[in-house]
């Protein structure tokens, strides 16, 4: 399977899928790693020889997902949204139809949607009293966080949480869901 990791942030969820592959967990191959500003994660894309783009979405702007466009080869099977923090544009979701994932740190439909990214979610499932939370992989649509479920993890959430111990909770979880997503997908390839 080759899949392409798009990051803005510490990429730990990119680390779950590196290590998933060095471990032989994951029969998968990642052609390049991308990121829209200076992020950690690239650092650990470099650590491990993967090819690395690293583009100014500040400067780029409208014009960001024509320039990621050039560096992703039309036989690339998965593109994997870990951490990314940029919206993606609809002609490329177009391009690239059902072969887009993301991972998000909530419960989807719970949660989601404009402006609901890292701690904001958790800060919000904290304010909300909820008594659980999780991740969700989906495919990427026009909707943000609105395409089909691929998979999810429940964490428990106990009154005295804090935002940040319901983010640990869930981020060790997402880096499980990661790789068991990609391999559901890896199955599905083989069946089609
Ligand atoms: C985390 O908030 C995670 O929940 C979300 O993106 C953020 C950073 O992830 N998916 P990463 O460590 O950069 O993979």
């Amino acid at each position: 399977l080759k899949i392409v990791v798009l990051i803005s942030g510490s990429g730990s969820n990119l680390q779950s899928i590196i290590d998933a592959i060095e471990e032989k967990k994951l029969n998968a191959k990642i052609e390049c790693v991308i990121s829209d500003r200076e992020a950690y994660g690239i650092e650990r894309a470099k650590k491990h020889n993967i090819k690395t783009y690293l583009f100014n979405r500040k400067e780029l702007k409208k014009n960001l997902f024509n320039e990621i466009e050039k560096v992703i080869s039309n036989d690339i099977d998965l593109i994997i949204l870990a951490g990314f923090l940029s919206i993606v544009s609809s002609e490329f979701i177009k391009k690239w139809e059902n072969k887009i994932i993301n991972i998000h740190p909530s419960l989807l439909p719970k949660f989601g949607g404009k402006g609901m990214y890292g701690m904001n979610v958790h800060r919000a499932v904290v304010e909300n009293k909820e008594i659980e939370s999780g991740c969700t992989v989906h495919f990427v649509t026009n909707e943000i966080d609105g395409g089909e479920i691929i998979a999810q993890k429940k964490v428990p959430v106990y009154e005295k949480d804090t935002a940040e111990d319901v983010q640990k909770r869930v981020l060790e979880k997402e880096h499980e869901l990661l790789v068991e997503a990609i391999k559901i997908l890896e199955k599905d390839k083989k069946k089609r």
